[in-house]
């Protein structure tokens, strides 16, 4: 009987997550499993808050990951802190942004949106002036908007967020590892991310973390969370009880790829890697610049991670994306919503952000697009 895993092809992720796999995380990966109430298993779930905490910038004692991917982590986030009728503001650039408000309204928040084109950065003052009216209880925000490769200009907002007597959300699933994250000098009350970009993991977990002021909210609701795999105040027991509580059987090898992964960066070092990330896009830029091609964000509020590029008129999207991973084995991403078809998201995350990595992509992009 055939086995298509035989004939998986080892295809370089540059896309938008997940990224490449270091041999390290695949060898964690496949280590023997552990009972998840095992004792040396919470010694790696230590390990594990411990690494995050540094990554994350922060000192939360509610630093864990989530079982599932980073749409989990969005999820827990507004599950645990919005209650039905909490007005919530949402800035929204791109279409991860769009999902945040989506979610929240679904769980009951009362959303208004702050809309900026997509492609550009937010206004501070536009998003103060907002708060400044003391109406939201929530703000959220992307650090890295996936769809269109801007960062955004979190690092200021958590202040007036503060002052105005709202709990500031941040979404850093593409961002987290990649780029320079201080949640608690922010001001940032929760945050979730992702394993499979930044972090160099599979997809499946959602590291998060909430401030002593999100914990509160989230154990002082009227009513308990209402969903209960996502309810931090359950999810503390089985981090941090003592004894520990049984909440759900934790995927043990999963955190066993999370825990190595993170020791890599540690390893390497958080600065390093922000570079090498740096690194990488700068070699990218100019590569696809000396092509002809240009970006579609300015170099100010472009993210290293991942790089959105115009696709040059009369060249069929689809094609190239398919001849790239057929017969060079990358994958890169196409547009998304109203970008389709107009640009391609290039991932440099995690250990697929390398100057090489980038050299591999520029030589087969030069050879489709010569034809
Ligand atoms: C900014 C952002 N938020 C949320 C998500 C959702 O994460 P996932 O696809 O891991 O569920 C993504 C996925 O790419 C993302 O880029």
């Amino acid at each position: 009987m055939a086995n298509l895993l035989e004939s998986l092809d080892d295809v370089l992720l540059l896309g938008p997550g997940p990224s490449t796999i270091p041999p390290e995380v695949y060898r964690a990966l496949g280590r023997r499993t552990l009972g998840h109430m095992d004792s040396q298993f919470f010694e790696l779930m230590d390990g594990i808050k411990e690494s995050l905490r540094l990554v994350m910038g922060t000192a939360n004692r509610a630093t864990i990951t989530i079982s599932g991917t980073g749409t989990a982590g969005m999820e827990a986030t507004l599950v645990n802190l919005i209650e039905a009728g909490d007005p919530m503001l949402v800035v929204v650039n791109g279409f991860f942004a769009a999902r945040l408000a989506e979610m929240a309204r679904r769980l009951g928040a009362v959303v208004d949106t702050l809309e900026f084109p997509w492609g550009k950065p937010i206004e501070t003052k536009e998003v103060e002036k907002r708060l400044s009216s003391g109406a939201y209880k929530i703000l959220g925000m992307v650090h890295a908007e996936t769809s269109t490769g801007v960062k955004n200009p979190i690092q200021d907002l958590g202040p007036p967020a503060r002052r105005a007597g709202a709990l500031f959300i941040v979404d850093a699933v593409t961002s987290l590892g990649g780029l320079e994250m201080r949640a608690d000098e922010w001001g940032i009350d929760a945050l979730y991310s992702c394993s499979q970009k930044c972090i160099g993991c599979p997809a499946g977990l959602s590291p998060v973390t909430f401030s002593e002021g999100a914990m509160k909210k989230a154990a002082g609701r009227s009513a308990p969370v209402p969903n209960y795999y996502l309810d931090m105040n359950l999810l503390m027991k089985y981090w941090d009880g003592s004894p520990r509580a049984y909440h759900h059987t934790a995927p043990a090898n999963m955190y066993f790829g999370l825990y190595q992964a993170l020791q890599l960066i540690r390893e390497e070092g958080l600065e390093a890697v922000r570079k090498r990330h740096r690194e990488a896009h700068e070699h990218l830029v100019a590569g696809l610049e000396g092509m002809g091609l240009s970006m579609l964000v300015e170099k100010p509020h472009r993210l290293p991670m991942l790089n959105t590029v115009l696709i040059p008129e009369g060249v069929d999207d689809a094609a190239v994306r398919k001849e790239l991973r057929a017969v060079h084995k990358i994958e890169i991403g196409s547009g998304l919503g109203a970008l389709a078809g107009k640009i391609w998201r290039i991932g440099l995350m995690g250990y697929s952000a390398k100057k090489e990595n980038v050299d591999t992509l520029l030589g087969a992009l030069r050879k489709i697009l010569r034809r």
